[in-house]
């Protein structure tokens, strides 16, 4: 069989719409395009029982409270995941102003995370950004030792987007409720990779996008708790109060039906394919260091998310690299969060050094990836590498790999 070029390995930026998933959001576009809040006739209640289904898929998914008659209601919709962290982190931080003005959250959030944390202490509220170890993790410890009397919030994301490492969850939820703060997860990367239960977790308000997960674009989720503790949040903007005031606008049924069946097909798939995956990718990680070395694995190779991979190519000119790479889609460790070449944040964090900062390379596998296509890449990858590597100069001292970081060759 010949392979379909180019390669796409950069799931963890976004993933194709599953055709069971558009299959399912099709009708909601021509034939039941009724507005989900028009109650009043059979149009909108048609498209309201779609919404419903679609919350309970959801929160079957987190193990959040399912409700046959109304609809998980502790699933609130939004426009993805940068819009659920931004009503998170400034929903909470505005209701609980009277408790106090302190946040924490750690250093190699997403850009979702961090920049509205920076927007609140422009606006007078404190927030503690942690530090991560090489591998990228904070710990429960940590976490613990920031907590004040006047914390409202702790925002830690489940796992990281580039390096994949995946953070001390359940023992930061128990610290939050041991305390009394709230917790908040980023689980965009985490969703349907990893089983994730907001109960067991602690977790009080977690968002999630349906482009990452084999939905569509412009559609995610915010997970808000309602009892123990029942979570305050003021909206993000006014309206007609929908989603309990949560979240006013007309919703997005084909979209929310799209969320609801990726969720509900992440769930039945997830221990098979976390198996898959991770099988591909430790093939792929493995191949590469030995045809290609030496190669440095960023992350935590103990605790990472099954289908991820974050690999520097020491020596090597990143960008030439990338250049060269046109049938393999991956991503580079600088230019991940914009157009410029600055190196990813997440990685300086780790301590990497500019050097490999700028070599690394994110491989993020998915559901349609094959074994064909991992040896197609190895292959590549063998065949540019030392070639590029013998032109950038094997005298090229800022690329030498740092002795303090593990390397595999
Ligand atoms: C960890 C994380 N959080 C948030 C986002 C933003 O998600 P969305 O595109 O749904 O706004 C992304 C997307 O890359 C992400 O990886």
């Amino acid at each position: 069989m010949t392979l379909a070029l180019p390669i796409y390995l950069d799931y963890n930026a976004t993933t194709p719409v599953d055709p069971r998933v558009f299959e399912a959001m099709s009708p909601y576009f021509t034939r039941v395009f009724g507005n989900a809040a028009s109650r009043t006739h059979a149009f909108g209640r048609e498209a309201e029982a779609a919404v419903l289904h679609a919350r309970n898929q959801v929160a079957g998914l987190l193990n959040a409270e399912q409700d046959e008659r109304h609809g998980a209601r502790e699933i609130i919709w939004t426009s993805g995941a940068t819009e659920a962290n931004n009503l998170a982190i400034k929903g909470v931080a505005d209701a609980c102003r009277e408790k106090g003005r302190h946040l924490i959250t750690q250093t190699t959030e997403h850009k979702a995370v961090l920049d509205p944390c920076k927007r609140l202490a422009e606006q007078g509220w404190d927030v503690t950004v942690l530090p991560v170890d090489r591998a990228g993790r904070v710990s429960a410890r940590q976490v613990a030792d920031a907590i004040r009397a006047d914390t409202v919030l702790v925002s830690i994301m489940y796992a990281n987007n580039e390096v994949g490492t995946v953070q001390p969850i359940r023992e930061i939820g128990a610290i939050c409720k041991e305390r009394g703060v709230i917790f908040h997860t980023d689980a965009t990367q985490a969703i349907g990779k990893l089983p994730i239960d907001v109960q067991a977790d602690g977790i009080d308000l977690l968002s999630l996008s349906a482009h990452k997960l084999y939905g569509p674009k412009g559609v995610g989720a915010l997970y808000v708790r309602k009892k123990n503790p029942r979570v305050r949040l003021t909206p993000l903007f006014d309206g007609g109060a929908h989603e309990r005031g949560f979240r006013s606008g007309t919703l997005n049924v084909p979209g929310i039906v799209g969320l609801g069946l990726a969720c509900e097909l992440a769930a039945h798939e997830l221990v098979n394919e976390r198996l898959r995956l991770s099988a591909l990718r430790d093939r792929l990680q493995s191949s590469l260091t030995h045809r290609v070395g030496p190669v440095v694995v960023n992350g935590d190779e103990r605790n990472r998310l099954p289908h991820v991979a974050n690999l520097s190519f020491p020596g090597l000119d990143g960008t030439s690299l990338l250049n060269t790479l046109d049938d393999v889609a991956v991503s580079s460790g600088s230019a991940c969060t914009s157009a410029s070449l600055a190196a990813s944040h997440v990685l300086m964090a780790m301590g990497l050094g500019d050097d490999l900062a700028h070599t690394a390379i994110r491989f993020s596998l998915g559901r349609f990836t094959t074994l064909e296509e991992i040896d197609y890449v190895v292959q590549k990858f063998a065949a540019v590498v030392p070639r590029l590597r013998n032109e950038h100069g094997a005298d090229c001292g800022t690329c030498e790999p740092r002795s303090d970081l593990r390397t595999v060759s």
